[in-house]
């Protein structure tokens, strides 16, 4: 027989499983991809508006893929921006690498990474700072 406490853990732990991948495409299969993100790594610094690769790990791919199509999310806080637009789509996950364009987001230092194969996989905590400009590159310059 279940104690109450117990049921109420797996609850618990059912819950926290769900919200975990909530809004993830997670087929029940034992050959799922999932993808370690390299880069952006710790510490890295992303500028709104620039071009960077996202890079993964792609030396340990089971047997059979069932889904090589990869799609690559931004993720704030622990929660994903914008999946209507992600930065990537529809590219082929065996390639272990790929540009996205950081979009017009607030700046903040804890962004991550989420590379899709079969399932998701997020990577470390990184840096986003605003767009650079002209003036920000060119500040000794002064008009006469
Ligand atoms: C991303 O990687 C590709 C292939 O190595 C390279 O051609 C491209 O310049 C890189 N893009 C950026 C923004 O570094």
């Amino acid at each position: 027989m279940f104690s109450t406490s117990s049921l109420t853990l797996f609850f618990l732990a059912l819950v926290a499983t769900f919200s975990l991948v909530a809004a993830a495409p997670t087929p029940l299969s034992r050959d799922v991809f999932i993808p370690p993100v390299l880069s952006p790594g710790k510490g890295a610094v992303w500028h709104v508006g620039e071009r960077y690769n996202v890079t993964w790990d792609v030396s340990k791919p089971p047997k059979q893929i069932t889904n090589r199509e990869g799609m690559i999310v931004l993720v704030n806080k622990g929660l994903m921006i914008d999946l209507e637009h992600p930065l990537a789509e529809k590219f082929d996950i065996m390639t272990g690498s790929h540009e996205v364009e950081v979009p017009d987001v607030k700046p903040g230092t804890d962004y991550q990474i989420l590379v899709f194969g079969d399932s998701g996989n997020t990577g470390e905590m990184f840096e986003i700072l605003p767009r650079k400009t002209q003036n920000s590159i060119d500040t000794t310059t002064t008009d006469s």
